[in-house]
């Protein structure tokens, strides 16, 4: 090797060493942004309310409460990235399948009491952020308890059926009908906050009944009855922008009581800690939502 190819290696050498500096803390914020979005997404999506404990004082993302359904009691899993109890070796195709596919990195399908059926509704750019945000967090080294399901609704693959009939998987695509906040409006609402699959009715196999979307159902997740939010003048909300902004917020209505049961968690794990905008991107998007009339 002649003296001007080694000079010529050695400045190649420098120089890479001079790019990784200069490109390493580039690297390192552009993830703590990736990691702060996902933050936000993960509060949005609700996902703490079913996957903690509270009640039991339990880790946050270590797992959740039982859910009662009548097919079963469910108990939504640990999803810190602990490697033996938690979601710790998946990889982003593995969350990504979880969340808008409803299937486990075996293939096998998950129940639709995990809201897979709106965050199928997600961008993968969200959902690799939402990803980053769990694997921030410390892994928590302990199983969630098993789900109690009885016989024949505790196999999995009779859910293929299910999905057939009742699942609607895809990304959300922006209505050209709407403005640009009313379809953000419309994904957070519906991809991320999942408030139809409380506020829709349900047929008798557990599926949304997307022709009365929001039209509110006297047989809720936990029996009890869910209000009507569409504008429908006399069944459904009749209230202002800024009075629905307000009740995300802070929980008050505009007749000076306070919401209660399970919006109570969906307003104080969830909207309570979104964006202004956003709450008002929410209220714009029910507010534009076809009327439907539906007493119970
Ligand atoms: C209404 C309750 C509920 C909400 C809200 C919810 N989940 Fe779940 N989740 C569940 C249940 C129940 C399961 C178990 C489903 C099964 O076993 O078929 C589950 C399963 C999962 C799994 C699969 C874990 C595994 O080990 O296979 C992931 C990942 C997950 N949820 C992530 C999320 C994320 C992220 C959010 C928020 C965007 C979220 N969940 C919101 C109830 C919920
Ligand atoms: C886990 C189930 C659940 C989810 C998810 C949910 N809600 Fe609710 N919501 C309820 C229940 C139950 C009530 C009745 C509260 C009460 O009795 O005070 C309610 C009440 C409301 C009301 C008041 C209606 C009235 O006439 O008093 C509004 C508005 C509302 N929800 C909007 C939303 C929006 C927007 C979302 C999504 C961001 C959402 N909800 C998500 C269960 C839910």
């Amino acid at each position: 090797m002649n003296n001007s190819k080694i000079f010529r290696m050695v400045r190649i050498f420098l120089v890479s060493i001079w790019l990784m500096f200069l490109l390493q803390p580039a690297a390192q914020s552009e993830q703590v942004n990736l990691v702060e979005r996902g933050k936000y997404l993960t509060t949005a999506g609700g996902c703490i309310s079913c996957h903690t404990d509270t009640k039991k004082k339990g880790k946050p993302f270590a797992g959740g409460a039982p859910i009662k359904t009548p097919f079963g009691t469910f108990v939504a899993p640990n999803i810190t990235p602990s490697n033996e109890h938690g979601i710790g070796r998946w990889s982003d195709a593995d969350f990504i399948q979880a969340m808008r596919k409803g299937k486990n990195p075996a293939g096998e399908h998950y129940f639709p009491v995990f809201p897979y059926t709106s965050y199928t509704q997600m961008t993968i750019s969200d959902l690799k952020a939402m990803k980053a945000y769990l694997f921030s967090l410390t892994p928590v080294e302990a199983a969630a308890d098993d789900h109690s399901i009885p016989f024949p609704f505790r196999l999995r693959f009779l859910q293929s059926v299910w999905k057939v009939f009742f699942f609607r998987e895809g990304e959300y695509t922006a209505d050209p009908k709407r403005t640009v906040e009313t379809n953000r409006g419309a994904y957070l609402a519906n991809a991320l906050a999942h408030c139809g699959e409380c506020h829709t009715p349900r047929n008798i196999f557990g599926g949304l009944d997307y022709d009365r979307w929001m039209a509110g159902t006297a047989n809720g997740p936990e029996g009890g009855a869910i209000p009507n939010i569409t504008p429908h003048t006399d069944t459904g909300l009749a209230w202002s922008e800024a009075e629905i902004v307000d009740y995300l917020k802070t929980g008050a209505t505009p007749d000076f009581d306070f919401a209660g049961s399970l919006m109570a968690d969906v307003i104080a794990d969830n909207t309570s800690k979104m964006s202004d905008a956003d709450l008002r991107a929410i209220a714009m998007y029910l507010r534009q939502l076809p009327p439907i009339e539906n007493a119970f």
